[in-house]
């Protein structure tokens, strides 16, 4: 795929990599991409506008409150508000270099210059490759800043290892233009199957409450889910996501729905899934929860031991599944798949699941998978057609499922 007919916005900041975003703009330009640059101020202590005006053939953008460019320009030209106007067209936003203080601006929803307050009006995928001294990428702040933006669903073309401009060895240099140039091209690429779809995401663990300070819950992480509400997103998929408690940031452009116990889980996604076209049900449920709750604190007393008495929870899984009329006679809405943690035998486990729960899908993987950014699994389907997936980053397992998901929907398989 070359870039003929696609706009994109290229930020350039304030680090010595500045003028390695000239060649990207090149790359860009012969690819067929219309190319418009933003820099921020401090951009042009390294680099001059004048370079990117000429390789862009489009004027330079900098300043909120500037006036417009003389013509012949015209996308982005009306200049009152350039931080809305130029995003109207834009396929894709590129931040190349990224600093460390734009990639904390992003993250924290700061919107003091022209960039920041354009990252925040625009709808387009983002990516961002940052550049930096080595000590200062490894440092905390920017590491969770990182982090919170990936949470947000933007992309990165991480940094490379080597020598930097102030002499250091270590992790920090701008990735070759080549490769920004080819994830440009990835994520343009991406198929927007979905659109039209509403997918149905659960995601995290539950926590089912002892007394108003204590809770049972497992240490499911949400990250496999909240992947799959991402890369459902990016394909054009209305996403619903229900969620647990998680430590990720809500993507943007889905809508979420926060829970706690599996009886809100249960309820809110007995609500949903009759409007989805996919449910996919990726949250670690507590199959039980006390049988009594104490609306006081239970006191530690003097006894060496408690009992708590716990009961099974409802079956989300099933519950949904024996609703659907005519399941087993045709294909009908909403695809469901179900999720199966394993700790022994996870064929026969998770097939025996499948059966019982009355799946369309099933992804069984391993608890070593709790917590981690991979995942090594099976996917099973309805035909007992067992796929091997090696371990990968829970991005691309999410993929995956969706493709296989979307199979079963427009009735391939
Ligand atoms: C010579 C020099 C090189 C710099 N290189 C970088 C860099 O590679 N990455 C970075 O994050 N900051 C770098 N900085 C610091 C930024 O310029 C500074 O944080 C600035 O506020 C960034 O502004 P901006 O994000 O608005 O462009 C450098 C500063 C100087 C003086």
């Amino acid at each position: 795929m070359n870039l003929k007919g696609k706009t994109i916005i290229l930020g350039i900041c304030g680090g010595i990599a500045a003028y390695k975003a000239a060649e990207l703009t090149r790359l860009l330009k012969k690819d067929g991409a219309d190319v418009w640059v933003v820099m921020t101020r401090n951009a042009k202590e390294f680099i001059l506008p004048l370079t990117f005006q000429t390789l862009s053939g489009n004027p330079v953008y900098s300043e909120m409150f500037s006036t417009p460019p003389a013509p012949p320009y015209k996308w982005g030209e009306r200049g009152a508000m350039p931080h809305i106007d130029l995003t109207k067209k834009c396929d894709i936003l590129l931040i190349v270099p990224a600093t460390a203080n734009i990639i904390g601006k992003f993250a924290n929803g700061i919107a003091d210059d022209l960039l920041s307050t354009l990252y925040l009006s625009v709808k387009a995928p983002v990516l961002i490759a940052p550049a930096m001294n080595s000590n200062m990428y490894a440092s905390p702040a920017v590491q969770e800043n990182i982090k919170r933006l990936k949470g947000f669903g933007a992309n990165f073309v991480e940094p490379e290892s080597g020598e930097l401009a102030c002499g250091d060895m270590g992790e920090g240099r701008l990735a070759g233009p080549d490769k920004i140039l080819k994830k440009v091209r990835q994520l343009l690429s991406v198929k927007k199957d979905l659109k039209g779809k509403t997918v149905l995401i659960t995601a995290g663990p539950t926590c089912e409450p002892i007394d108003p300070v204590r809770f049972i819950s497992n240490p499911s992480s949400g990250k496999m889910g909240y992947a799959i509400a991402r890369a459902a997103k990016m394909r054009g998929g209305d996403v619903v996501l229900i969620s647990g408690p998680t430590g990720i940031p809500v993507p943007s452009g889905i809508r979420f729905i926060s829970v706690s116990s599996a009886a809100d889980m249960r309820r809110e996604v007995l609500k949903e899934f009759k409007n989805s076209d996919i449910s996919i049900m990726a949250a670690a449920v507590s199959d039980f929860s006390p049988l009594r709750y104490s609306d006081k604190k239970i006191k530690k007393g003097e006894k060496k031991t408690i009992t708590l008495e716990l009961k099974k929870n409802p079956d989300i899984l099933s519950e949904i599944t024996s609703s659907i009329v005519n399941r087993q006679s045709s294909i009908v809405n909403p695809i469901v798949v179900g999720f199966a943690l394993e700790t022994e035998d996870m064929i026969k486990n998770a097939k025996k699941k499948l059966k019982e729960k009355n799946l369309d899908l099933i992804v069984a993987n391993h608890v070593n998978g709790f917590g981690s950014d991979f995942n090594k699994a099976i996917i099973i389907d309805r035909k007992n057609n067992v796929e091997d997936i090696p371990l990968i980053s829970k991005e691309e397992l999410a993929e995956i499922i969706l493709d296989r998901a979307l199979r079963i929907l427009s009735g391939k398989d």
